[in-house]
């Protein structure tokens, strides 16, 4: 879902002749990553109807696109790579295809017209990994297999290793997951369990997300998973998927989830999605990840206790921002990174008082004002090297945006601001110069100056009101 500006208002001028179809570009305009996502199409919806296999890891199934042509299509691309493709269908007649490392180009038999509806059906069978090649984040892999089972993480371009997509968080879209797994697995997925289904041997869980998701925030996990079912405020079902072996503790490190969700709510807007919940992997991980209304830890995280607060409350705050107010451009990480540290670092504010978040500030300076700490992993957030994006810049450096601004326009006014920044953007895609456009607006000052020193000056800036400053 995505706003059709560009190439209508072109044809408003006559630049583009609505008669002439011509194929969808191979990628959304992303100054990063320019093959990422795809133009010409808007995808509402995706139904992914896939059976694994345990022993083979052996994915196979149908991928269903439901998406409204942009401008008159003689063909399109979709983002996948990997995979036997046994048929493609466009509007359930036999599709032409070729495919090109990540670009899968399907041919329209028939053009597609402007604003026309159009389904995309692909089927496929492989085991998820084989031809993405390793220098693709090892964290972001798509499809993971581990010993106890599945997980899936492909922050910011690994959907395409599992299924075919617009991956692209430009294109958000609903979603229906089939999955049929051998029993006795627990799939647990995005959005709200609706219906299982016992086969033979087999059991299919029929997961909804009611709410448009972005790509890379979809997730399908696997596993001999323990479910606690609790309520968040105003009856928000919460569901937490944790293995068998360390329901218990899980339980107990997450008890605060709750609170949390009530807290973030007072201070940025309500909730945004229809549940809420985690999923643990039965392995430790060295990340978490805050796919939509199911945040995915490793099982160090749930054993960790209380030490594992802020990491909870940072993929919590992610479904307020980078999950609803989704980026435009990947360029633009901090807003996502900055904001859900800073969020961590609003809870612990709440939780433990002011001096908590003074010290917790005053140590996160510390790395970026040490040139020789600061040198290659805390870069300025507001263009992080491409193949370097989450960089520890965009994490403390992105937080500390918001800290210094908190600073200098006052409390009343921050909030304000994150407050009609949310709503402003919210279920729909931000950039940093919407931030600044709502800061300005908000505190009635003029802070080009701020933001282009705390984004994009190679030395961090001074913190008069806390006597911090660079060595
Ligand atoms: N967004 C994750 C976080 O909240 C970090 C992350 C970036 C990540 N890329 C990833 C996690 C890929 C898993 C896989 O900090
Ligand atoms: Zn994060």
């Amino acid at each position: 879902m995505r706003k059709i500006t560009f190439v209508l208002m072109m044809m408003m001028m006559g630049l583009v002749h609505a008669e002439e179809a011509v194929p969808g570009a191979a990628g959304i305009g992303d100054s990063y990553f320019p093959s990422l996502g795809n133009g010409g199409y808007d995808v509402q919806h995706y139904t992914l109807d896939l059976a694994w296999d345990e022993a083979t890891n052996m994915l196979s199934g149908t991928v269903t696109l439901n998406a409204t042509a942009i401008h008159d299509l003689s063909a399109f691309n979709l983002d996948f790579l990997g995979f036997d493709i046994s048929a493609v269908h466009l509007d359930d007649a036999p599709a032409g295809f070729s495919r090109d490392g990540r670009e899968l180009t399907i041919q329209a038999a028939q053009p597609l017209k402007t604003g026309q509806d159009f389904s995309v059906a692909v089927s496929y069978s492989g085991v998820p990994g084989d031809g993405v090649p390793h220098y693709y984040d090892v964290f972001a892999r798509g499809w993971t297999r581990h010993e106890q089972g599945v997980y899936v993480a492909s922050e910011p371009n690994g959907a395409a290793f599992w299924y075919p997509v617009n991956d692209h968080p430009l294109d958000k879209a609903t979603y229906r997951f089939e999955i049929t797994v051998p029993q006795p697995y627990i799939v647990a997925a995005n959005g709200l369990l609706t219906e299982t289904r016992e086969n033979d041997d087999t059991i299919t869980y029929v997961w909804e997300s009611r709410d448009p998701i972005a790509s890379y925030l979809v997730t399908v996990n696997i596993g001999d998973f323990v479910v606690e079912k609790a309520k968040g405020p105003d009856g928000l079902p919460i569901r937490n998927y944790f293995p068998a072996r360390v329901f218990q503790q899980g339980v107990l490190t997450f008890s605060r989830t709750p609170e949390m969700i009530a807290f973030f709510s007072e201070m940025f807007g309500p909730y945004p999605f229809e549940a809420y919940g985690v999923v643990v992997a039965d392995r430790s991980l060295p990340f978490a990840l805050e796919t939509q209304t199911l945040s995915l830890f490793g099982s160090n995280t749930a054993l960790g206790g209380a030490s594992s607060e802020n990491v909870i409350a940072h993929e919590l705050a992610h479904q307020w921002f980078g999950n609803s107010v989704s980026l435009a451009e990947w360029k633009d990480i901090w807003l996502n990174e900055g904001f859900a540290t800073y969020a961590a670092a609003l809870w612990l504010e709440h939780t433990d008082g002011p001096e908590a978040l003074d010290r917790y500030m005053r140590d996160l300076y510390q790395p970026l004002a040490t040139p020789a700490l600061a040198l290659g992993h805390f870069l300025p957030p507001g263009d992080p090297p491409p193949d370097n994006l989450f960089n520890g810049g965009v994490y403390v450096r992105g937080a500390w945006v918001l800290h210094a601004l908190r600073l200098r326009v006052g409390d009343e006014a921050f909030f304000d601001i994150l407050r009609t920044y949310y709503e402003r953007f919210q279920h729909a895609n931000a950039a940093t110069a919407d931030f600044i456009a709502v800061a300005e607006e908000i505190s009635g000052q003029s802070l080009a100056a701020f933001f282009e020193s705390w984004l994009y000056d190679e030395s961090v800036p001074e913190v008069p009101e806390m006597g911090l400053k660079p060595r």
